[in-house]
């Protein structure tokens, strides 16, 4: 079995390097596909409380034979669950779908700005983390002005930061910041998301044939090769398994300059991160 690289978090805690994300995949074929991703080899499950499969999650985490301290499973935070004390009570019903004690990461799923609630539900997060429900605590889809906000008001900077990041959406403009505040990015969508056309993109395909391999494994190298957490999804176990057979070979400079030349201003698939209140 390989062991996937790891990644130190801000606050100590470890975070396997790929995941594999549970986004659109139904409830009913969570254990079973989930179930082939832990046999592949993941011990890493990307989920959220807006993709209505915890219940699916932890049916597959409690058949699978793995002991606890080698699961690293996140979960998120809905949008309309924002507030202090609704953040509290929807991580414990989260934990219970789960059939979990502790999560190792929970996040924010997005600021939400036009509620205004991001702050207080930060401190909730923070609670959360000291009564020992969650080891890492962090958001997703937060720029820079809402993550300097929660800093500023809580002083506890956020373990990870999840957003779209993958060859046609580079966010090149955001790495340093995360950078300088120790925050790791973890990439969602980073095949290009559902319909994907970076699959089909030429030069990553022609890449694929040199190596033999295929355009998703290329892609997710393109990613680990620049430190970078990465969870790709799929609702078929055959491709998880494909998706995370990605130790053996490595891109070359040359072809990982190739990918950086894909970045598009208009690759994004998702809302800006101002824009979604209330979708998830
Ligand atoms: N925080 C957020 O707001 C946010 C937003 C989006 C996603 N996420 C997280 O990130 C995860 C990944 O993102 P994503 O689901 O949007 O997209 P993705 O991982 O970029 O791509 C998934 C798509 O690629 C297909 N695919 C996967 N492996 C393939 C392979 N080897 N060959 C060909 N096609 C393949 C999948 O189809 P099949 O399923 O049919 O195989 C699916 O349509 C999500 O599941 C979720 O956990 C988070």
């Amino acid at each position: 079995m390989t062991d996937v690289p790891s990644i130190t978090l801000n606050d100590g805690n470890s975070i396997p390097q790929l995941g594999f994300g549970v986004w659109r995949l139904e409830e009913e074929d969570a254990p079973e596909v989930i179930g082939a991703a832990i046999s592949a080899g993941y011990r890493h499950i990307d989920t959220a409380q807006g993709y209505d499969n915890e219940a699916g999650v932890g049916e597959a985490i409690a058949e699978a034979d793995i002991a606890r301290d080698q699961l690293f499973i996140t979960s998120k935070l809905r949008n309309g669950h924002q507030g202090f004390e609704k953040a509290q009570q929807s991580l414990n019903e989260s934990l219970e779908r789960l059939q979990l004690d502790y999560l190792n990461l929970f996040l924010i799923h997005w600021p939400a700005p036009q509620h205004d609630r991001y702050v207080e539900t930060w401190k909730a997060l923070i609670e959360a983390q000291k009564a020992g429900k969650v080891r890492s605590i962090g958001v997703s889809n937060f720029l820079p002005e809402h993550i300097d906000r929660i800093i500023a008001e809580t002083g506890v900077t956020p373990a990870v930061n999840q957003v779209e990041l993958h060859p046609a959406y580079q966010q090149r403009d955001i790495r340093d910041y995360h950078r300088e505040k120790g925050i790791k990015l973890e990439c969602y969508s980073p095949l290009g998301g559902k319909e994907s056309k970076l699959l089909d993109d030429e030069t990553i395909t022609e890449i694929a044939d040199r190596y033999d391999r295929s355009p998703a494994q290329i892609i997710t190298r393109w990613h680990l090769q620049q430190g970078l957490i990465v969870i790709p999804k799929s609702s078929k176990p055959e491709r998880a398994r494909e998706n995370f057979r990605v130790w053996d070979f490595e891109l070359t400079d040359e072809d990982m300059a190739k990918i950086d030349g894909l970045d598009r201003p208009d690759g994004k698939t998702l809302p800006e991160p101002n824009e979604n209140n209330d979708l998830f």
